[in-house]
């Protein structure tokens, strides 16, 4: 695919360089853009090396191949990361004073803004005007993230991560090349989460899990063979990307909760296998933890993370949305397997719940998969046996049952 990556003149203009690396090696031909005032942060080599290809700032450069024209009209997506209060004004009002407002004026494809700014600025009423006009005209516009800002100071302002970014644009446009016509779920857009989150506690130590990713991979791949559109956000998963899905690499629980967030916004089913953190140190070290002179061992405290599954069920990013949860069980002397996940159906919230058994030589890992599907109510609506991809056809027959 053909991405125009438009930076404005922000700090966070560093992140779009991840963002550019995310999206070449997705694949997909990026030119970048940047205004002039970005260049005091980032520099025109940096995106020339990253891209590949010449990098203008003025509609005066390289005429004769008119490139405020042709570079608009030729992309399949404009992605501006980070947008400026500055650049969502021109914008708003249609400026073409330099080459990427030129380009948002000739694009005739799904454009997205991701704003970074000071809360002040993203609070005033010129640029929530100015958002506001331009979602009212269809362009996507990103709310920030919220968090440290360029000083001391927090608040929502912040670029989102990278992956985030790259999710949401991804999700607009799928594969238009080669999008299938064919199959029960053509036409239908599904986020599947793969892999185990890890929550880092110094530069080179994390707390992890066991997940390899195998049964959310073959999710993915399953829903893409029967015709849907897939965004696959992996976390920590050393398998090759399914081919025709849209991978969103994350590492942690607040970078897969966002991505999939981003992605769900548009998305008809939610399935997450993923085996997230329950917990994360609650300080993350800048520097590695080393061991203590007298000998004791340092006390590491956790905080709860997000339930990711459960806010997706309790608020629905999209009206009929089917979600779906994983339990994987060890059964013990509260209850078995199946009782566990009966509990968790409840209490989860989600439309349906895929329970298996694991242990150490039991689902993680493992190339076979022994499941049984429950429904909201804990009733059990299916079960399978066999390979992951026999589990995950099982599973896209009782989603299409609730579609
Ligand atoms: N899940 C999630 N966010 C979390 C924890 C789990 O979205 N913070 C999701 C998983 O992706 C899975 C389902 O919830 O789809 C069940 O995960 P599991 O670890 O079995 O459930 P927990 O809620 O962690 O319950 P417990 O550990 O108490 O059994």
């Amino acid at each position: 695919m053909r991405i125009v990556l438009g930076v404005s003149g922000g700090i966070a203009a560093y992140k779009a360089a991840l963002l550019l690396r995310l999206l070449t090696e997705a694949g997909h031909d990026v030119r970048v853009i940047p205004t002039r005032a970005s260049l005091e942060f980032v520099g025109q080599a940096t995106w020339e090396a990253l891209s590949g290809h010449p990098v203008a700032t003025e509609v005066f450069e390289d005429v004769p191949h008119v490139p405020h024209v042709t570079l608009g009209k030729s992309a399949d997506l404009v992605i501006v990361a980070p947008a400026t209060a500055d650049l969502l004004a021109r914008a708003a009002t249609g400026r073409a004073d330099d080459l990427l407002t030129a380009t948002l004026l000739t694009a005739r494809c799904p454009v997205l803004l991701a704003p970074a700014m000071h809360t002040e600025m993203w609070e005033h009423p010129a640029t929530v005007a100015n958002v506001r006009t331009l979602r009212d005209r269809g362009t996507h516009v990103l709310d920030p993230a919220s968090g440290r800002l360029t000083g001391a100071d927090t608040g929502p302002g912040r670029l989102p991560e990278p992956e985030v970014i790259a999710a949401a644009a991804l999700a607009l446009v799928g594969h238009p090349d080669d999008a299938p016509t064919s199959g029960d779920l053509a036409g239908r857009h599904v986020v599947v989460s793969a892999g185990g989150t890890r929550e880092p506690l110094d530069p080179v130590r994390f707390l992890g899990n066991r997940s390899s990713g195998r049964q959310g991979y073959a999710l993915a791949r399953t829903a893409r063979e029967r015709g849907a559109r897939v965004t696959l956000v992996a976390a920590n998963v050393d398998l090759a990307d399914p081919e025709g899905v849209d991978v969103v690499r994350v590492e942690t629980t607040a970078q897969l909760r966002d991505a999939v967030r981003a992605a769900a916004k548009d998305a008809d089913v939610v399935v997450m296998a993923a085996a997230v953190a329950d917990f994360r140190p609650a300080t993350h070290a800048s520097s590695k933890i080393k061991k203590q002179p007298g000998g004791g061992a340092p006390v590491i405290e956790l905080v709860q993370n997000p339930d990711v599954l459960a806010e997706l069920a309790a608020d629905r990013l999209r009206a009929g949305q089917v979600v779906v949860g994983f339990a994987a069980e060890t059964g013990d002397e509260n209850g078995s397997v199946l009782e566990h996940g009966r509990a968790k159906a409840l209490r989860k919230g989600a439309d349906l719940l895929v329970v298996n058994a694991v242990g150490p030589d039991r689902g993680f890992g493992t190339p076979d998969n022994d499941v049984t599907v429950l429904d909201g109510t804990g009733e059990v609506v299916a079960a399978a046996a066999g390979s992951k991809d026999a589990v995950s056809h099982t599973v896209w027959d009782a989603v299409l049952a609730r579609l």
